[in-house]
Order: C-alpha cells, then structure tokens, then sequence
C-alpha cells in the first residue's frame, strides 16, 4: 500500500481493495474471510477507523445472499472508484482526491508555474520522486510552497550579473598584481614552475584546511601517479579559538607523531635511537639525513616571502586565534615538531589551492599544464599560474620580497579570491547574506567566500528555514502536512535542535536535499529528523527546504564561475590559440566537497561560463575541468621535494633519505631553480 495519504479522508487503495472484495465475494461456498487484507507500512489513524466500520457495515456478508443494505456501500465505493479512475484525473492537481503513484510524471516540472522562471527551472533541474509533485494540494501546501518559492527566488543570480561580476573580478585581480593590501590579495608564491609528472621520492605533507587536519606520506612513483597514506582528524573547535597559537600547533604536532609511529614506525624507532645515542656521545652533531621534509598546507591567507617562510595575514574560516597573526607559521610549526624529536623538517609553505593545481599538474592527463588550482570546499580560493611581468607588486616589496627565479617567467599566485569583492560593488546579496555576515566573527571580510563555500552554505540554509519556521503564516514543520503523511507522528522540532544554534546546519545538509530523488524525499525528512531534531516533518516540508538548498546551490556555482571565467579571460589563455585541441585545451584542478558532491554544481557553473560573451560555448568546451581529490597533500609533497633538492645543493649523497630509493628522477630543472635560494631552512 502506498504510504501516501490525502485529505480527503479516504485513500484510493482501500477503496481499491474494498470493492475488489466485493466484486470478488462468491455468492456459494465457503464464507469470505471479512478481515481486511494485511497492510504493509503504517497507517492513519483514519484509516484503522475506516478498516473497523468496515468490518461491522459489512456484517451481513455472512448470509449467502447479499442483502440490499450490503449492496449499498458496495455501489457507493464502485461508484467512487469510477469517479477517481474516469473523472478526476481530468482535473487540474490541485482538485483531485487520490492521486496515483505511478507511472511518474516524466519530469519534476510543476503543472502549474512556480514563483518565477527560476524557480520553475529549480523544480525542473531537482531529481524526480515518487509521487512527483506534491505542492497545491492543499491551501497549507500552497503556502508553504508559495514561501518556499519567495524565498528561493531571492537566490537568483542572472545572467548580467554574472557578466558584471566577471568585469569586477578582472579589475580586483589587476589592482592585487600591481599593490599589497588589495581587496584580492594576489599573494606571489614563490613556485615558478609546475610539475610534469615524473617526479619521485616519499615525502610527508601536513595539512590544515579549515575542517579537518591531515597528516599524509606520498610516495610519487614518476609516472603521474602516486601512492598516499594519510590520516584525518577534525580540529576540535575550541582549537579553532584557541587563547594561543601553542594551542592548535602542538595540537598539530601530536597528530604528526601519531601518524609517524603508526605508518612509518621503524623509520620513527630508528631516529629516536640515533637521536639518544647522539646525545650520549658528546661532542658528536646530531645528523639530519633520516629527517622527512614536509609541506605545510595552510590554506589561511599568508604573506609569504619565501618557500617555507610566511605570515600570517588574517583568519578565516572560523578560526580566531589573535596572537598568530603575523607570525610565520611555519617556524610556529617547526618549534611544536621539534619539541616532540620528531624527525621533520618543515621544507615548504603551500596554499591549498597552489597544491592543488600542482598535483592537478602532476596528474592531468596530456601534456598541457594546468592553469588554476581552485577549492570549493569549507572555505574557496584560487591560485593560477601568472605572467611575472604583471606582478608588478615584487619589484615594489624591495627586499622583502626575497630572490625571485625569474627563469619561465611565471609564478604561481595565490588570489584568496573569498575576499573578492569585500564591499559589495556587484555581489547579490541577500537579507539572509547580511545576517550571516553581522554575526560572522569576520563582518565586512571573505564576502565572496560566504557566499559560496561550505562554511557558510548551510548557515544561509539554516537562516532562511528559521524565517519560515517563524513567520505563523507559514506552515513549515508543522502538523498541517504531518498528519497527512507521517502517520501517528505529530511534528515537532525539538527545543535542543541543532536548527536554532548558529552554524548548526551541515552544507552536507544541501547537497542531500538537492539531490534527494526517494520517495516522499524520505532521505530528506530523516536527515532533519536523526540530524536536526525536526521530527515527522512532512514531504511537502522536504520539497520546501529541497528548493532553497536547490537555490542556494545554484547561485554559488554561478558565483565560482565568475572566479574560473575571470582567471581564464584575464591570462588571456582563450585568445592564445595553437589550432591544436589539445594544446588548447584550458585545465583547471578543482577539490572540495561543495564541487565533489553538491548535485548539478558543475553544469551549473559552466551554464554560467556559457553566458559570459567572451567566453561563450565555444570556449567552455575547452575548459576542461578535473577533481584534483586530496590534491592538495599531494602539491605540498611535491613542493616540499622541489625544496628539499635545492637545500641539497644537487648533491646526491646529502639527499634525504626520505626522497626514496630511487631519488627524484625527471624533476623539472625549471622547478628546481623556482624556489628562493636565500631559504635555509632549520633542522
Ligand atoms: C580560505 C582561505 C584560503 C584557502 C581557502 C580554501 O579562503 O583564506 O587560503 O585557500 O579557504 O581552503
């Protein structure tokens, strides 16, 4: 039996089943059993009602013959069943009393157009269920779907906002180039040159990205492909917080001395060994040559002067830990390491996004280098590879600015584009978006970022759910929808609801309702249930909060493509052409959850690159876009190896063990003269 139930008080396979039994009642023989064939799934109340009076209207069937007063009922429900079978399914929806489950509609547009073209495209795009459409059936349907629709239409993001977006981008990437302290940082990284895929060695990388911390060993076997052993823990957030940075670094540390003594734990026995009897021995330098060199991914804003040098400029993320600020993390890192004797020498200092686009570079398929590395993940950012002709800004830092390798003529920079556009010149914003940011612990900063990424995506969710729940006109979990389709349940947000704190919303969250296709979008209504507290919510309640994730969703994609279509116009990378597909082809390294698992987050974006004129059909089809998974990790292992060779000078017999058997191999000589011969590095 189909678990759905309508208002009209009586359910089309009751009925069904009621005059089949009639129809199917022998007036010889054995007596007919009068007990209603057994139900699967749980039932209305109403329902057991209508099953009893049943039983006792029906009494008369143990005669032989039916009496007329049997008959009556029977011809009452034939009759209904041809009203539904013949008639209603003649009416528009939101007129008939049963409705049949199956065969579905053959897509999830609404009969009747929604809020605006936006939001009509929204329904269109979500992934069909069963039964398809469930919005006006009810005038408590129609409400809430009607305030679902208001407020998922606030998230529309034209066409020519996206255009002007792009023109805003192109300028604010300009004035970062050309000054420090611009809206878009333009931070110069000091890699000059990318990977080509045949490098080796072990390395070990550490990682701090804004959710999780993970310690990794990447084994690069020389042929584009690797092997990763990693761990991942989640920062604790008091951490996030801390008083001190001694804090959250020794906190690092630790994971680091885990990680080594459970993965490489005779590499970790043998050091300490050498280490005590080094001290025993007086007089006698403790060697580095088993030390592991590590790349630091800090995927936090930082001015960087070196490989493995670099301040910190601001948080992000949710972190807040004021005495970091303008410390060079590294050294901060360095000292908790060697507090612990652990054998690791931190070699160098990555963006997640510039490791991203060099482990996108390593992997890529064909010969063309990769463009951009960019995150859409908890936080968003992009680093490209940039002409140093237009990096005016390093000539003006003086000294600061370290030696340059000016060799390719390329340097990767690191945008920390989240803070694009910080004044809100062309951003949509909405009132949800304004909240957000008054209560952020950053007002005023990152406004790009906290419009798109995961860290905030589910706080807007979270914001516009609770301006339903507590406008009365509109019934959102309430028990107008619950005693239709959730059966004993009354519905009911718990009061310790996850809901009504901030940030208690998952992104996760979005990316399942988006993508929600189970019947009655039951994945959907037991999230809220077992994750928000929100119990018995109802389908039409689902549909709601499914249409604004949708809306959500949508815009941040179309906002990305703003970042990927500036970058690639501004590089000039469509207008270089060779004529040969391949060699054309623009490539782009992308990770983080939002692009991994939010439904439709890639064809959104590149409808989005589709409309800007510039760029058009013609020049989306040759962006090719890959997931660059854990790149990150893996760009700061090739970093790290990149410093580690030039710290040795080319000299094979100082190696670091920790470089493998068989050494580096093809290591690209242009990367190895990219990095800051000044760097010395401590041990
Ligand atoms: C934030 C950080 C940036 C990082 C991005 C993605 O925007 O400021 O450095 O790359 O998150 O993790």
């Amino acid at each position: 039996m189909s678990v759905w139930r309508y208002t009209s008080g009586l359910n089309a396979d009751v009925v069904r089943h009621w005059v089949d039994r009639v129809a199917a009642a022998p007036t010889k023989g054995p007596k007919p059993s009068l007990e209603p064939a057994p139900h699967t799934g749980r039932e209305l109340p109403f329902l057991r009602e209508l099953h009893s009076q049943k039983q006792s209207k029906f009494t008369p069937w143990k005669l032989a013959l039916p009496s007329p007063t049997t008959l009556v009922p029977a011809v009452l429900l034939l009759l209904i069943l041809v009203l539904q079978l013949a008639v209603f399914p003649r009416l528009p929806s939101h007129y008939q009393l049963f409705r049949s489950s199956s065969p579905p509609p053959p897509n999830s547009c609404p009969s009747v157009p929604a809020y605006n073209p936006f939001v009509q495209e929204l329904y269109c795009r979500a992934p069909q269920y069963t039964p398809n459409r469930l919005y006006r059936q009810t005038p408590h349907s129609m409400a809430l779907a009607a305030a679902a629709e208001r407020i998922a239409a606030e998230f529309e993001y034209p066409k020519e906002q996206v255009q002007k977006g792009v023109t805003a981008f192109m300028r604010q990437m300009d004035e970062g180039l050309q000054v420090q302290g611009a809206t878009l940082s333009q931070i110069p990284t000091y890699v000059t040159a990318v990977p080509n895929g045949t490098e080796k060695g072990l390395y070990m990388a550490v990682d701090l990205g804004g959710t999780n911390f993970r310690v990794c060993s990447i084994q690069l076997h020389g042929n584009s492909t690797f092997s990763l052993t990693q761990s991942k823990v989640k920062i604790p957030g008091d951490l996030m917080t801390a008083k001190t940075s001694h804090e959250l670094f020794s906190f690092l540390a630790k994971q680091v001395e885990t990680f080594l003594k459970t993965h490489h734990g005779e590499h970790y026995s043998s050091h300490v060994e050498r280490r005590k009897k080094s001290s025993m021995l007086s007089g006698e330098s403790y060697s580095d040559e088993d030390v592991f060199s590590l790349g630091f991914t800090f995927s936090f804003p930082v001015q960087q002067y070196g490989i493995n040098k670099g301040t910190l400029i601001r948080w992000t993320k949710g972190f807040d830990i004021p005495d970091a600020v303008g410390k060079d993390v590294c050294a901060l890192l360095q000292k908790e390491l060697d507090a612990l004797h652990l054998p690791i020498r931190v070699a160098a200092l990555v963006n997640d996004t510039v490791g991203t686009l060099m482990a996108r570079s390593y992997t890529s398929p064909g010969k063309t280098g990769t463009l951009l590395g960019a995150i859409f993940g908890t936080g968003t950012n992009g680093a490209y590879v940039e002409k140093l002709s237009r990096l005016t800004k390093l000539a003006k830092m003086g000294p600061e600015a370290g030696d340059v390798e000016t060799s390719t003529g390329e340097m990767i920079v690191n945008t920390e584009w989240g803070s694009f556009d910080n004044h809100l010149s062309v951003l949509p914003t909405t009132s949800f978006d304004r909240t957000l940011d008054a209560a952020s612990n950053n007002p005023g900063i990152q406004m790009f970022e906290k419009r798109i990424s995961g860290m905030f995506l589910g706080e807007i969710l979270r914001r516009c759910l609770l301006a339903l729940i507590h406008d009365p006109s509109t019934p959102l979990f309430t028990d107008e929808h619950s005693n239709q389709n959730d059966m004993h349940s009354t519905t009911n947000i718990h009061d310790d609801s996850p809901l009504y704190r901030p940030h208690g919303l998952d992104t996760s969250f979005l990316s399942i309702a988006s993508g929600d296709a189970s019947p009655g979008l039951k994945v959907t209504r037991q999230a809220l249930d077992i994750e928000y507290g929100v119990s018995a919510a109802s389908a039409e309640d689902a549909e709601a909060v499914r249409l604004i994730s949708s809306a959500i969703g949508k815009r941040a994609a179309r906002l990305s493509a703003v970042a990927i279509a500036a970058v690639v116009l501004s590089t000039g990378k469509l207008t270089n052409t060779t004529g040969n597909a391949d060699d054309d082809t623009i490539d782009i390294g992308v990770d983080g959850s939002l692009v991994e698992f939010y439904p439709n987050f890639e064809d959104y974006l590149r409808e989005a690159l589709r409309e800007v004129p510039s760029i058009g059909p013609a020049g989306e089809q040759r962006i090719r876009i890959g997931i660059a998974k854990d790149g990150s990790g893996v760009g700061a292992a090739l970093i790290a190896l990149v410093a580690e060779r030039e710290r040795a000078g080319g000299n094979a017999s100082a190696a670091s063990p920790s470089s493998g058997a068989g050494g580096e191999g093809g290591l690209l000589q242009s990367v190895l003269s990219s990095l800051n011969r000044n760097l010395r590095i401590r041990v």
